[in-house]
């Protein structure tokens, strides 16, 4: 850490100033401390969508949105998407450091025998109907994991916190899986441990009672690597929205429900979902100038999904690696998808056009990834589950982080208010 240096701000009118310290990490732009600006200049700062604003100090991933840098603890995501799993990866979110074989097998086993919802949990999705968007139901069945595991909810007690992390990463895929099988009439399948993290969650997506599922082994590296890619970046909406619910104290459970909705946005993790079906819309390569001229038009709310980011203003490394995941996937599974071709024009053409290139859009981990999604049998309603399960293991690290901190305060932002001035009650035949 460098030393602390400050900076001052004087208001020219009321000559109040303020000497604020600087606040350097290992990595990334210093911050002004603004915690006494307003004790000192009777004055608040105003960020809407925190574009300049740092929430929190934090130690599990590093993004530097120009040269397109992702680390997780450190590591590369490039060498952890080549090196790593899933599993692997969401040690080193919690843990800070990659694992030993021990360490790594004791983890393995926790997440392996805490696969298993309550049986009366399956009751939960009797109360849908078939036509319920999957992540309405992810939503409340992991806020309802609370009314099952309430013996253990103290935030401050590291058991407690640790045993939240597990059973959440271990239950998402079997929740996950349970959703989309009420969608399609299908009975839910138990976890079976004698597979894989991903092998397992495909297992119970895809097995059907009435004979053995052939398990692609293509299909599983191809949803490890996409969950990796998907585990945790810094503090985006769905982090920042498990921070703050976790900062009154809220259950984790609780705390991971929020995220899960507001992942489900259209500008955040539901974009993956919208590409596709942008995707589907625009159709042909030949009718992509149309969509690029619908893009940059002020007047149309149609925007490119999948390209733009508020942190990247050069490639997502995420997306880069996705893009050539989509070539090799599609070729070991023999699925030849014409949407490629459209996303491939789409990103060939905007790339080429100024709006774009002035505005540093570029394609995010949503672009290409519903392109996998789909060719791996997943529907597009599910893609924003996919992002929710490998993203669990972010903002469960994040929440624990956070619960570490010493010192942690309740998040509290203020306002500019632009409401009517005070004035008085005026009864009915006066107003
Ligand atoms: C994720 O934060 C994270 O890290 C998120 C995420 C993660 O891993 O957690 O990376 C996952 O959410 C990726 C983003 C997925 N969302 C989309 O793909 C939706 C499409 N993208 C946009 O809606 C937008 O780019 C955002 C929401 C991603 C970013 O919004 P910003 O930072 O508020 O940018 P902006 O809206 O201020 O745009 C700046 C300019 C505007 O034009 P001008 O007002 O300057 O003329 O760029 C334009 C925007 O109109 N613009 C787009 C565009 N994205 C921005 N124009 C057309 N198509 C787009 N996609």
């Amino acid at each position: 850490m460098s030393d602390p240096k400050t900076v001052k701000l004087v208001d020219e009118s009321s000559h109040r100033g303020s000497e604020l310290p600087l606040v350097s990490g290992t990595l990334g732009p210093a911050c002004i401390d603004i915690g006494t600006l307003y004790k000192d200049t009777g004055h608040f700062t105003y960020d809407p969508g925190y574009g300049s604003t740092a929430s929190t100090k934090s130690a599990i991933t590093y993004i530097d949105g120009d040269q397109g840098v992702l680390l997780y603890r450190g590591y590369p995501i490039e060498q952890l998407a080549e090196k790593s799993s899933f599993l692997e990866v969401a040690y080193l979110l919690l843990n800070g450091e990659l694992p030993k074989q021990d360490e790594f097998s004791a983890f393995e086993h926790d997440i392996t025998h805490h696969t298993m919802m309550h049986e009366a949990q399956k009751n939960f999705f009797q109360g849908f109907h078939h036509d319920a968007h999957p992540m309405a139901m992810l939503a409340a069945a992991v806020a309802s994991l609370s009314a099952f595991y309430h013996e253990n909810l103290d935030v401050d007690d590291p058991a407690d916190r640790k045993m939240a992390a597990i059973r959440l990463i271990a239950k998402m895929p079997t929740i996950a899986a349970a959703c989309y099988r009420y969608t399609i009439g299908w009975p839910v399948r138990y976890p079976r441990n004698n597979l894989d993290y991903v092998t397992r969650f495909l297992h119970m997506m895809f097995e059907v009672p009435s004979e053995p599922l052939q398990m692609n082994p293509v299909a599983a590296k191809a949803l490890d690597l996409l969950f990796i890619l998907h585990a945790d970046h810094e503090q985006n909406a769905s982090t920042s929205t498990v921070r703050l619910v976790g900062s009154t104290g809220a259950n984790p459970y609780a705390s991971i429900a929020a995220g899960i909705t507001a992942l489900w946005g259209p500008a955040h993790g539901g974009a993956n979902e919208a590409v596709l079906k942008q995707l589907e819309e625009i159709g042909t390569p030949d009718n992509v100038e149309k969509a690029v001229l619908r893009a940059k038009d002020k007047n149309d709310s149609f925007r490119l999904m999948g390209f733009g980011h508020r942190v990247y203003k050069n490639f997502d490394p995420r997306a880069k690696i996705i893009r050539e995941m989509c070539h090799k996937v599609l070729d070991e599974l023999g699925v030849n998808d014409p949407l490629l071709d459209v996303a491939m024009k789409l990103e060939e053409a905007a790339l080429k056009d100024d709006y774009f290139v002035e505005r540093k859009l570029y394609p995010n981990v949503d672009f290409y990834s519903g392109i996998i999604y789909k060719a791996l049998g997943i529907p597009a309603e599910m893609f924003t589950v996919m992002f929710a399960i490998a993203r669990t293991a972010g903002w469960i690290a994040h929440w624990i982080e956070q619960h570490e901190t010493p010192g942690s305060r309740i998040g509290r932002p203020r306002q500019v208010y632009t409401g009517a001035d005070v004035r008085d009650y005026l009864p009915t035949g006066k107003r």
